[in-house]
């Protein structure tokens, strides 16, 4: 078993932390911030992760997983800080997180020791930003002296503990040894296929899967206005689409969020401007969906200023409490830009008034995340206290029979069709 030092415990250091000590591994946490290392300390977690809180509190009870501030010397050092962008309209890759914590790992980093970089990173990140950085602050050559990989992380957030397990995954060393090295590590906890290539080649799988899915949300939302435009009901006909054996196409909804979708396809772009007109388009398309959902809500009211609305959803997706990059706040401020009273709402994070409360009075709901609570929302509850019978479902969740008996008039993101949809055809009401 190795001593191993994760800089980074955050949603992706964390979890892999508490792995690698469950695995037998002896585990030291590295954080700027002092709140994660407190919690740590504690054998707690400011994560909100089903099985997380019980895997770190095990590994700190054990002894094998401890909190510090600045790296120490260990066999295998894995890098998970942050890689965000910076910029409006053409946006860069912001490296200064994944250099800081290089350059804090160089001063311990002794002959043999193996660095890998787990944060999302343009293509070359491993061998051009973190390398030089290790190899000045160490004296030691990647790939001589020391061993340099990067695996990106695949996991979803509310399935992190399964996937870290279980998913496949990349690896991509600046030399065959790096590699081979680095899938030892993970062997220990892995049970899915790992597959070794370069690193350069393992910054790009990871970021063409995220630039995948991103132009494919983009086709998407777009076909999501025409739909509207034609008359038709999107969700429908992507259903129907779907039927085709080799056609996929995902869902339709108020723009794309979270640190990963919404960003990495601008690394790809940045890497390789001219030849990106693509996906540069399909990020266009997704950040113009909180502003279509805003005229949606005007189109529904005839006119936001002074309407009272009640937002359901704040995070950057279903079911979980992350809040970061998350389009649900910017339809917000479309709303509240054009004179809209909003009373914000999200089952999954801390709220002083239930959904009920904050009905009271409002013209119109507005759907932004498909929570599973908000399936269990009752229309009949609700009905009595608005003022105005209007819901606007951005992501096909809302029961249409339901809400329709109730006395509510539901209207969908990308449904054009006049009627109420009719039930048992199409995508599940
Ligand atoms: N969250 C996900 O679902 C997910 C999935 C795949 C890949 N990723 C990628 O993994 C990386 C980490 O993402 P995350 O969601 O865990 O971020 P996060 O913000 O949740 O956590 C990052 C942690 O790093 C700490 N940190 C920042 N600079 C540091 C430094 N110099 N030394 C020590 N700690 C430092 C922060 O305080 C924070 O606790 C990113 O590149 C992200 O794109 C994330």
């Amino acid at each position: 078993m190795a001593r191993v030092c994760v800089v980074g415990l955050g949603y992706v250091g964390l979890p892999i932390a508490a792995v690698l000590s469950s695995a037998g591994h002896s585990v030291i946490g590295v954080d700027t911030n002092p709140r994660v290392l407190e919690a740590l300390a504690r054998g707690c977690t400011i994560i909100r992760e089903p099985g997380l809180d019980t895997l770190v509190a095990q590994g700190v009870a054990s002894g094998r997983l401890v909190a510090c501030a600045r790296p120490q010397p260990a066999e295998a050092f894995i890098l998970a800080v942050p890689t965000p962008v910076r910029g409006l309209a053409n946006k860069r890759a912001d490296l200064r997180f994944v250099a800081a914590a290089a350059e804090s790992v160089a001063p311990v980093l002794k002959r043999g020791n193996l660095v890998i970089l787990e944060s999302t990173s343009p293509p070359g990140t491993t061998a051009e930003v973190v390398g030089p950085i290790l190899e000045r602050g160490s004296g030691l050559q990647a790939g001589q002296g020391f061993l340099l990989a990067h695996c990106p992380e695949r996991i979803l957030p509310g399935n992190v503990l399964h996937e870290l397990v279980h998913n496949d995954r990349v690896i991509g060393g600046v030399d065959r040894a790096s590699a081979e090295t680095a899938r030892d590590l993970y062997a220990s906890f892995v049970q899915g296929e790992v597959f070794l290539t370069d690193a350069t080649t393992a910054e790009l799988v990871k970021l063409m899967e995220n630039t995948y899915r991103d132009v494919n949300i983009a086709l998407a939302n777009e076909f999501a206005l025409v739909a509207r435009h034609l008359g038709v009901n999107a969700w429908e006909a992507i259903e129907l689409a779907n039927r085709h054996p080799r056609v996929q196409i995902l869902r339709p909804g108020p723009g794309v969020g979270g640190h990963c979708i919404a960003v990495d396809p601008w690394f790809v772009v940045g890497a390789a401007p001219r030849f990106t007109p693509l996906i540069t388009a399909s990020r266009a398309v997704n950040d113009a969906m909180p502003l279509h959902v805003a005229d949606l809500v005007a189109d529904v009211l005839g006119g936001l200023a002074g309407r009272r609305i009640v937002t359901l959803g704040m995070t950057y997706k279903a079911n979980v409490d992350d809040t970061r990059e998350s389009p649900a706040a910017e339809v917000v401020e479309h709303l509240q830009h054009a004179g809209a009273e909003v009373r914000l709402h999200d089952a999954m994070v801390a709220a002083d008034l239930s959904v009920e409360e904050l009905a009271v009075g409002a013209d119109c709901l507005v759907l932004l995340v498909d929570h599973q609570a908000y399936a269990d929302l009752d229309p009949s509850m609700l009905a009595p206290l608005v003022r105005r019978l209007e819901v606007v479902d951005t992501r096909n969740f809302l029961s249409v029979e339901r809400w329709t008996e109730a006395g509510f008039r539901l209207t969908r993101l990308g449904d054009g069709r006049r009627r109420a949809a009719i039930p048992g055809v199409g995508a599940p009401a």
